[in-house]
């Protein structure tokens, strides 16, 4: 028996699921069997989401709705920011959104029972989507917040990516800036049993509520060898500084043994299948923004480690660089990551929800062998 031990549930199947594809040997994604690459180059996000939802993209008159009421729940609630407004201004982004989400629930589920507030299908989908409506707020506060600057108010003539960036910067972005925040909103969207969706599935399996799983979700997210290594790449492109100086920088970095943010992956080996699309949008954005110098480190880098390790980047790898260019600060990239996989992780809880058993695995024990305290007499019935 110990000799089964998987460490990491390192290629462990442990359900089905409907949701999305991840196929290492032909290296795609496929959401809902459409591939991830066509959905980014002809999908607004929030037709995305609803296809991760419903499993089917919207008609227009299903996504008119869709946005409309995506609309409603996109302001700040005034509990929501009177909690943001308590954290301390150094508090991790991750940990505010975090907290932010936990107050939702904990307003949603107010005086039901454990068992009441799990809720049902339809009462999980509007979850769902106020959730999704409301990250960005969410998001674009905390980082205004943290630069002394003021709370902005959506705006509705704006769809989502547009009034994500409104919100964040305080001005309409250009449509090249738009394009490619769109399109990694959806790459980010959805990825099988990551470790942060599988959080969700584990804590949705004893029939915890929607709220709780996204709480536990965010916290796997915030990990730098998941989510947060959106946040580590651009801590190594700011400790390298330009193109010139990787190859004494990695091959510094490859001595003390560090792991170098944004490359490998538990499941692709052979390069990350979102990469080559979320590369081109920051390829565009490079060019909008004049900064040639972002691409150059960025390939050297890449060309370097590849050459010596034949590890391959993931998607934080491009998405880092990217959303510097756009103008968050490095703080802020994991949240944006939870912005996109909130609608992935509650489409697991709620494919959970609809086929559960609880999720409780085995270990072998490996501890000190069966003793006894001194003097103890064991009763009859422990006889
Ligand atoms: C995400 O699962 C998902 O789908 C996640 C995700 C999603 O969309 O939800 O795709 C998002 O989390 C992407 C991954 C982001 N994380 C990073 O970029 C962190 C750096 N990467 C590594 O920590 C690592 O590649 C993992 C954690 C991503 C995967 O690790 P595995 O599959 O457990 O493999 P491993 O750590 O055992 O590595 C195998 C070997 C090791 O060498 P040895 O110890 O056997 O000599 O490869 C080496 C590792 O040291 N290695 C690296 C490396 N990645 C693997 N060495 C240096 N730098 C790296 N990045």
């Amino acid at each position: 028996m110990t000799d089964d031990i998987k460490k990491g549930l390192a290629g462990v199947v442990v359900d089905h699921t409907a949701i999305s594809k991840v196929n290492p040997e032909t290296n795609s994604l496929l959401y809902r069997g459409y591939p991830v690459q066509e959905l980014a180059a002809t999908q607004p996000f929030e037709a995305v989401a609803h296809l991760l939802w419903h499993g089917e993209l919207p008609t227009d008159e299903e996504l008119a709705a869709f946005r409309a009421a995506e609309r409603q729940h996109r302001a700040l609630t005034p509990e929501v920011r009177a909690v943001i407004d308590l954290l301390p201004l150094e508090a991790h982004p991750m940990d505010e959104v975090r907290t932010a989400v936990s107050v939702i629930g904990a307003g949603d589920t107010a005086g039901a029972s454990a068992l009441k507030a799990v809720g049902t299908p339809e009462e999980n989908l509007e979850r769902s989507k106020r959730l999704f409506a409301m990250q960005p707020a969410i998001v674009a506060y905390g980082q205004r917040r943290r630069r002394g600057q003021e709370l902005i108010e959506p705006r509705d003539d704006l769809d989502y990516a547009a009034n994500f960036l409104w919100m964040t910067f305080g001005e309409e972005a250009h449509p090249t800036v738009v394009d490619a925040f769109n399109r990694s909103m959806i790459l980010y969207g959805e990825h099988s049993f990551n470790a942060s969706t599988f959080t969700a599935r584990v804590i949705t399996s004893t029939l915890s509520d929607l709220y709780s799983a996204v709480v536990g979700a965010i916290g796997a997210l915030k990990g730098p060898l998941h989510g947060g290594a959106n946040e580590a790449v651009l801590d190594i492109f700011d400790e390298i500084g330009e193109a010139s100086n990787v190859v004494p920088w990695l091959e510094r970095a490859l001595a003390e043994k560090r792991k170098i943010m944004g490359f490998g992956h538990r499941v692709y080996k052979r390069g990350d299948s979102r990469v080559p699309t979320m590369q081109a949008a920051l390829e565009s954005l490079a060019e909008h923004y004049d900064r040639p110098d972002v691409l150059e480190l960025y390939r050297t880098l890449e060309r370097e480690f590849v050459e010596r390790k034949g590890i391959y980047p993931n998607l934080d790898y491009p998405s880092g660089p990217a959303y510097s260019l756009m103008g968050f600060d490095t703080l802020t990239f994991t949240p944006l990551f939870i912005a996109a996989r909130i609608t992935g992780w509650t489409a697991h809880v709620m494919e959970q929800q609809a086929s559960n058993a609880l999720i409780r695995p085995l270990a072998a024990y490996n501890g000190p062998d069966e003793r006894h305290i001194e003097g103890y007499v064991p009763t009859e019935a422990e006889l």
